[in-house]
């Protein structure tokens, strides 16, 4: 086993880090406060090659491993997890799925301004009455001749009003259950793909999450990905990849957490000495080192499996599931830690501490990631 990084993963770590100290911290607080998408920063981020990280070079990517993938998605997120987010929807659940399962077509047409950052994706799964339970999509999309007629609303889609084309999972064969469901991509402007509200959330404001609505949504059957009735699977195993970016993401603001706690502590005087030096805070801070250490090695080792052309979808769900409960653990420390400074917006951690709980959420509620880790369980043993 070996615990050293390569000159090019600290390079990526390294650039990534400077990035998001120089580009995206200076606009943090007040894009949090107007909920507002980073499209300038997406843009940019789009130009280093941090929205396409793992697609080759012929695709428009940056070619680059799923450890590379995870430093970055921690240096962005440490500083603004709502960008972590939009870059991890963009790589893990657009970028991959067409990579692994696109034609060449598709593969032209859409993977590759995509990976540039020219485009933004979205990932549309879920539904109003198909969030956990996944399998009860109600959208339809029926064949007519060579177009696919796509009708019914996704929920919860982050990135939804700014995304160029959207992956849109929807039942083409009723009669099959999760086998009939099938992925189609639509680009925005499609007659009959209309927004609904846009949410005004807790945390990662400055992402786009939305309702989408389909009436009558013609789109070509070029625009199929893999097969008909393989659109489940498709979701499911772009999905174990985006849970190593959750996880990442969580990672990232549990060590934002606890770097704003120890600087505070070193800071703050109480009772004639820096509240650091009590053991009480201490080992508040000693228990957060020690999970942000625990959640990021889950989620290296997850991202290194993966990389490795090995199963990990158990691996991920435990990533994903620690890291997230550990990121809301951390958050809630520091907001201690800071006191009454810790409960207003002049610190940043009652922000981590807004912006963690949407990890133990989205890509799989926490309860679906023990779910999914003990059916994993049953199966080794
Ligand atoms: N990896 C690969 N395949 C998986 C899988 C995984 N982690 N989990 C399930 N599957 C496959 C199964 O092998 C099975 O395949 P076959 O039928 O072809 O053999 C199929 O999926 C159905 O699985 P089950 O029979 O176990 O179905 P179930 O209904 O009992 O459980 C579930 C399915 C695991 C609960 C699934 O519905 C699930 O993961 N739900 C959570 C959905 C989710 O994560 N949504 C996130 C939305 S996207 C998002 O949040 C993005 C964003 O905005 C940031």
């Amino acid at each position: 086993m070996n615990f050293e990084l390569t000159e090019e993963q600290l390079m990526i770590r390294d650039s990534a880090r400077d990035f998001a100290q120089a580009e995206i911290a200076p606009s943090s607080v007040e894009r949090d406060i107007k909920s507002e998408f980073p499209a300038d920063i997406i843009k940019k981020l789009g130009e280093l090659g941090f929205m396409g990280m793992m697609v080759p070079p012929e695709y428009g990517g940056a070619g680059l491993d799923t450890i590379s993938y995870v430093l970055a998605m921690i240096e962005v997120s440490k500083v603004d997890a709502s960008v972590g987010v939009i870059m991890s929807v963009n790589n893990s659940l657009v970028c991959y799925g067409l990579e692994k399962y696109g034609t060449g077509y598709i593969k032209e047409k859409y993977l590759t301004p995509l990976a540039k950052g020219e485009k933004l994706g979205a990932f549309a799964l879920s539904e109003p009455e198909a969030g956990s339970d996944a399998t009860k999509q109600k959208t339809t999309a029926d064949r007519q001749g060579d177009c696919y007629a796509i009708n019914g609303i996704k929920n919860w889609i982050t990135n939804g009003q700014s995304a160029d084309y959207v992956l849109v999972m929807a039942t083409t064969d009723k009669s099959k259950g999760h086998h009939g469901i099938s992925t189609l991509i639509v680009e925005k402007g499609t007659p009959g793909f209309g927004y609904g509200k846009k949410e005004d959330k807790l945390g990662i404001r400055s992402s786009d999450t939305s309702s989408l609505t389909f009436t009558n949504c013609c789109v070509p059957v070029s625009n199929l990905v893999w097969e008909e009735g393989k659109g489940f699977n498709f979701a499911m195993n772009t999905l174990n990849g985006g849970r190593i970016g959750i996880a990442a993401q969580a990672v990232g603001i549990a060590e934002a957490s606890l770097d704003a706690a120890i600087k505070y502590s070193k800071e703050r005087k109480a009772f004639g000495q820096h509240i650091s030096e009590f053991q009480a805070i201490q080992f508040k801070l000693a228990d957060m080192a020690v999970k942000v250490d625990a959640a990021k090695l889950l989620t290296l080792k997850a991202a290194a499996l993966k990389d490795a052309g090995k199963k990990h979808y158990k691996e991920a769900a435990m990533a994903k599931l620690f890291a997230s409960k550990i990121a809301v653990e951390c958050a809630l420390e520091a907001v201690q830690i800071h006191g009454g400074y810790g409960y207003v917006r002049e610190y940043l951690v009652e922000r981590y501490l807004r912006d963690a709980k949407i990890t133990e959420i989205y890509e799989g509620t926490n309860e679906i990631q023990r779910i999914v880790i003990a059916r994993a369980l049953m199966d080794e043993y």
